[in-house]
C-alpha cells in the first residue's frame, strides 16, 4: 500500500492560534483525507515549538516559567484542532523527552561523520529571528523582517556544514521539478542557492546566553539552535530511528509551510537530512499569507481572526471551504467575513445546496423517494457523464499537486452543468407526459452525478459530505471509497434504495444584515475604546506660562529601537531631532509596543530633560506617550513635520 505523510509546520507557542494557523493545519487535513479516499495509508502530524528566546522572552512577560508557559499555549493549540474538525494522527512538542532524544542522536551522528565543527563566529544577531545576519543580508544596517537594528555578537560556537552540501542541494532541485512547490518558490530557493557560497549554519547557543533547548550531546556548555531542534520533529514523531512508523512513512513525507519559513526549510532541512543520512523528503509545499482586510494580521491593528470564531458562526466545513476554495495555494490572499458569506450564498447554499433540495423532492414527487432504475441514456446524458468523469479527474489531479481551489471550480463545473442539466432536461414536462422511463433516466442520471460529487467534497467538508451522501441513501465509508475509480465507474448507486431528503444544508446569508452587523460591531469597538482610552485622571495643579516654557518639546522620528542589554522592560532608542547625531533614549514602552510598532515613527520628545544613567545606558530625553484604559498610544504629530520642530 502507497504511503503519505503529511506535515505542518510546529507552532511557535509564544501566541495564540490564530487564523494562518488554522489555515495550513486544514490544508493538511484535507490532504490527508483526500489521499486516504486515493488508497493511501496516512499519517498527518502537527504540534509544537517550544524552544528558544522568544519563548522565554514570553513566558518572562507572562510571569512564569518557561515550562508553565509552554504547557499552557502548546495545550491551547492541541485543544483547538479537534474543534475545528481537524484528525491528526500525532501531535508533538519539542519538550517530548522522545524528540530531545532524536536531537541529540542525529547531531551526534553528524558530529561524528565531520560535518560539525567548533569556531569563532561574529554575526548581527536579530532576537526576533534567533538567528545570525550577514553584512550582506541587512537591509541599512536593519534586520529586513523586523527593520530593526540587530546587536553585534562574537562567540565560540559550533557549526554544521551547510556550504558542503550546496550542489548537492542544487542538483536535487533541479532534478526534481516538483520538490519545491509551486514554482515561484522553486525559483526564488534556486536563485538563493545561485547567488553565492551558503554560509555554515551556527547550531548552538552557549548556555550563558539561552538555557531554554537541548543540550548538546558532545558539549554541555550549549544547547541547540531551535531550528536545527524543530526541524527534527518531523522524523523524531516517527520514532527515528527504530520505530515502525518512521520505516513506514518516511518514503511518503511531504511538508507543509507557510512562504515565512521557506529558507530553513528548503536550504537547513534538505542539507541537514543529507548529512545525517536520510532520504531528501518528497514535496515542500508552500503557501502565501493570508491577510485581514488586505492587511497583516496584528495585534496592536486588533484584526487578528480568532479561527473558532468564524468557525462557530458558519460552521466547520464552511469555513474550511471558504479557506481552501478563495486562497490560490502559493499567492496571498484576504479575508474577509463578508466575502466568506458570498462564497457560501453563492457556491454552497445556491449551487450545491439548491442542487440537492431540487433533485431530491422530484424524486420523492414523482419515485416516491426511491431511486429509479434508468432506461436509455441520450446523448445529452452521455455528455453530462463525460463532463463527470473529467471533473472528478481533474479535481483528484489538481489535489494531489496541492491546486485546491482550481480542484474545487473543476468539480463546481458539474455542480453548475448538473443543475442547467434539470432545466434543459425539463423533469415536471416528463412527468407530465407519463414519461417515466425517461424521467427515470434522467433522474438517475443526476444522482449518480451528485454521488459523485459529494463523496469528492469528503476532504473538504467532511460532516457536509458525509450528510449529503446520506441524504442520497447510501452508506458512506470515506477510507472504502476509491477515488480513482470513480472518474470511470457508473452506476454505483443502488437502484431502488430509498433516499432521505433534507433541508438545505447551506443556509443563504442576509449579506446586508451582515454588513450592518460588521459596521455597527466595529462602531461599537471604537466607541468602546473611546469610552475606555480617557480614564478620569487628577488635574495637575496649575503653573505658569514660564514655567511652560521651560519645557523644550520637539518632534523627532525615531531611526533604531532595540533591546536594552541590561534592562528587561527598556528599549534602546535612537531618535532623530534634526541633530548632529540621533539622541539616544531609553524608554519603557516594550509592554505595549514591539520595535516595529515604533520604528520610523514621529514622536514627541521632551528635548530638555537632564541625562540620566539607567544601567550602563544614558538616556537624553523623553518619548511622551498616552496611557489609555487597555494600553499606550504614542504622542505625535498631525502631519509629516522635519526632524527637531519645536512644540510651541
Ligand atoms: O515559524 N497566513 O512557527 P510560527 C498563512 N516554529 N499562514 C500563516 C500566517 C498567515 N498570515 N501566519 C502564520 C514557526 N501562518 C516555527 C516553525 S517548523 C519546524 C518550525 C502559518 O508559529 C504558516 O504555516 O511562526 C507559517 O509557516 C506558520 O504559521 C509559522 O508559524
Ligand atoms: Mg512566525
Amino acid at each position: 500500500m502507497e504511503r503519505f505523510y503529511i506535515t505542518t509546520p510546529i507552532y511557535y507557542v509564544n501566541a495564540k492560534p490564530h487564523l494562518g494557523h488554522a489555515y495550513t493545519t486544514i490544508i493538511a487535513d484535507t490532504m490527508k483525507r483526500f489521499q486516504q479516499m486515493m488508497g493511501k495509508e496516512t499519517f498527518f502530524l502537527t504540534g509544537t515549538d517550544e524552544h528558544g528566546d522568544k519563548i522565554v522572552q514570553a513566558a518572562e512577560k507572562n510571569k512564569c516559567t518557561p515550562q508553565e508557559y509552554v504547557d499552557q499555549i502548546s495545550q491551547l493549540f492541541k485543544d483547538l484542532w479537534p474543534e475545528l474538525g481537524i484528525c491528526n494522527d500525532h501531535f508533538i512538542r519539542t519538550t517530548d523527552s522522545a524528540h530531545k532524544k532524536v536531537v541529540q542522536d542525529v547531531l551526534q551522528k553528524v558530529y561524528d561523520s565531520g560535518d560539525i565543527y567548533f569556531g569563532e563566529y561574529g554575526g548581527h544577531y536579530c532576537y526576533g529571528c534567533e538567528r545570525f545576519y550577514t553584512e550582506k543580508e541587512l537591509e541599512d544596517g536593519l534586520c529586513p523582517q523586523h527593520q530593526t537594528k540587530p546587536e553585534y555578537i562574537a562567540e565560540k560556537n559550533y557549526f554544521f556544514k551547510m556550504s558542503k552540501y550546496q550542489e548537492w542541494l542544487k542538483q536535487h532541485i533541479l532534478d526534481n521539478p516538483e520538490f519545491i512547490r509551486p514554482e515561484r518558490y522553486r525559483k526564488e530557493v534556486l536563485s538563493l542557492l545561485d547567488s553565492g557560497e551558503l554560509e555554515d549554519l551556527c547550531i548552538s547557543r552557549p548556555k550563558s546566553r539561552l538555557e531554554w533547548g537541548v543540550e548538546l550531546p558532545f558539549d554541555n556548555n550549549f544547547v541547540t539552535y531551535v531550528w536545527f531542534d524543530a526541524l527534527l520533529n518531523y522524523v523524531s514523531a516517527l520514532d527515528y530511528p527504530e520505530g515502525e512508523n518512521f520505516k513506514k512513512f518516511w518514503p511518503g513525507v511531504q511538508h507543509i509551510v507557510a512562504k515565512d519559513i521557506l529558507k530553513p526549510h528548503a536550504i537547513f532541512w534538505p542539507t541537514m537530512l543529507k548529512a545525517a543520512g536520510f532520504e531528501p523528503y518528497n514535496n515542500l509545499n508552500v503557501h502565501g499569507y493570508w491577510l485581514v482586510n488586505d492587511t497583516k494580521m496584528s495585534k496592536s491593528l486588533g484584526n487578528v481572526v480568532a479561527p473558532l470564531d468564524m468557525a462557530k458562526k458558519y460552521g466547520n466545513d464552511t469555513f474550511r471551504f471558504f479557506l481552501l476554495r478563495d486562497m490560490h495555494f502559493g499567492n496571498d490572499a484576504s479575508f474577509s467575513e463578508e466575502a466568506l458569506a458570498m462564497r457560501q450564498n453563492a457556491e454552497l447554499a445556491n449551487d450545491l445546496g439548491n442542487l440537492f433540495s431540487r433533485v431530491l423532492s422530484m424524486v420523492k414527487k414523482y419515485f416516491g423517494g426511491v431511486v429509479p432504475q434508468p432506461a436509455e441514456y441520450t446523448e445529452a446524458d452521455m455528455e453530462l457523464r463525460e463532463l463527470a468523469s473529467n471533473s472528478c479527474k481533474n479535481f483528484q489531479q489538481l489535489f494531489d499537486n496541492v491546486r485546491f481551489s482550481y480542484g474545487i471550480e473543476s468539480l463546481w463545473e458539474l455542480v453548475r452543468a448538473l443543475n442547467k442539466y434539470v432545466d434543459s432536461s425539463q423533469p415536471w414536462t416528463l412527468a407530465k407526459e407519463g414519461d417515466t422511463a425517461r424521467l427515470g433516466t434522467v433522474m438517475y442520471t443526476m444522482l449518480e452525478c451528485m454521488r459523485k460529487v459529494a463523496i469528492h467534497l469528503w476532504p473538504v467538508m467532511p460532516k457536509s459530505a458525509e450528510k449529503l451522501v446520506a441524504q442520497l441513501g447510501v452508506e458512506f465509508d470515506p477510507v472504502k471509497a476509491n477515488l480513482p475509480a470513480e472518474v470511470e465507474a457508473w452506476g454505483t448507486l443502488p437502484v431502488g434504495i430509498e433516499i432521505a431528503p433534507g433541508s438545505n444544508l447551506f443556509p443563504r446569508i442576509d449579506i446586508d444584515k451582515l454588513r450592518k452587523e460588521i459596521e455597527e460591531a466595529t462602531k461599537a469597538a471604537a466607541a468602546a475604546a473611546k469610552k475606555a482610552a480617557a480614564p478620569v485622571q487628577e488635574a495637575a495643579a496649575p503653573i505658569e506660562f514660564d514655567d511652560f516654557t521651560k519645557v523644550d518639546l520637539r518632534v523627532g522620528k525615531v531611526l533604531v529601537v532595540e533591546d536594552h542589554p541590561k534592562a528587561d522592560r527598556l528599549f534602546r532608542c535612537e531618535v532623530d531631532l534634526g541633530e548632529e547625531k540621533p539622541r539616544q533614549i531609553l524608554a519603557g514602552l516594550k509592554e505595549h509596543f514591539t520595535a516595529e510598532d515604533l520604528l520610523g515613527r514621529q514622536v514627541v520628545v521632551v528635548a530638555n530633560l537632564k541625562p540620566r544613567k539607567i544601567r550602563g545606558l544614558e538616556s537624553h530625553g523623553m518619548m511622551l506617550a498616552l496611557k489609555t484604559a487597555d494600553g499606550m498610544e504614542m504622542l505625535t504629530a498631525s502631519g509629516e513635520v522635519p526632524a527637531g520642530t519645536k512644540a510651541s
